[in-house]
């Protein structure tokens, strides 16, 4: 990007322009900017994985990210994950399934790292899977339905026709 052209990136399938600053946290901008509230904030420095979003495709602590870092690239936010037509993203609903919710606020970033590991084609074991998950801290479920929405996602991938 040259310092005369506009700063653009994808959000959730859609080109968007920024009016707020390039030094503007990613997840600032999404929230307030967008209004896309699903993406929370927790510790604010990048140990917490409440933030996450998928910057193309991976998983990445927005409250970490610089908005002029992304110019052109693509975002996806929990709103954009579902098939856009209402249907849950088959990560979701094996979360719902497994019940893998409690309080919720670590949800958004919990279901977007599995999202990023299932549809990147991972086999399913209990340690890759938290390996993936390490930097998503939950305080409520424990961990083990949140595996259990995994294995049953990647379970649900190797069924699809
Ligand atoms: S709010 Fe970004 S990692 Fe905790
Ligand atoms: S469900 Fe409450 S922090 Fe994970």
């Amino acid at each position: 990007m040259s310092p005369t052209e506009p700063l653009t990136l994808v959000v959730n399938g859609r080109p968007v322009t920024p009016l707020a600053s390039p030094t503007t946290r990613l997840l600032d901008y999404l929230r307030t900017e967008l209004g896309l509230t699903g993406t929370k904030e927790g510790c604010g420095a990048g140990e917490c994985g409440a933030c996450t979003v998928l910057l193309d495709g991976r998983p990445v602590n927005a409250c970490l990210v610089l908005l002029g870092s992304v110019a052109g690239r693509t975002v996806t936010t929990i709103e954009g994950l579902s098939d856009g037509a209402g249907g849950l993203h088959p990560v979701q609903q094996a979360f719902v399934d497994a019940g893998a919710v409690q309080c919720g606020f670590c949800t958004p970033g919990a279901v977007l790292t599995a999202a990023a590991f299932v549809d990147a084609g991972n086999d399913y074991s209990a340690a890759a899977a938290r390996a993936a998950l390490s930097g998503n801290l939950c305080r409520c479920t424990g961990y083990a339905k949140i595996l259990q929405a995994v294995e049953r996602a990647v379970a649900g991938r190797r069924e699809a026709p």
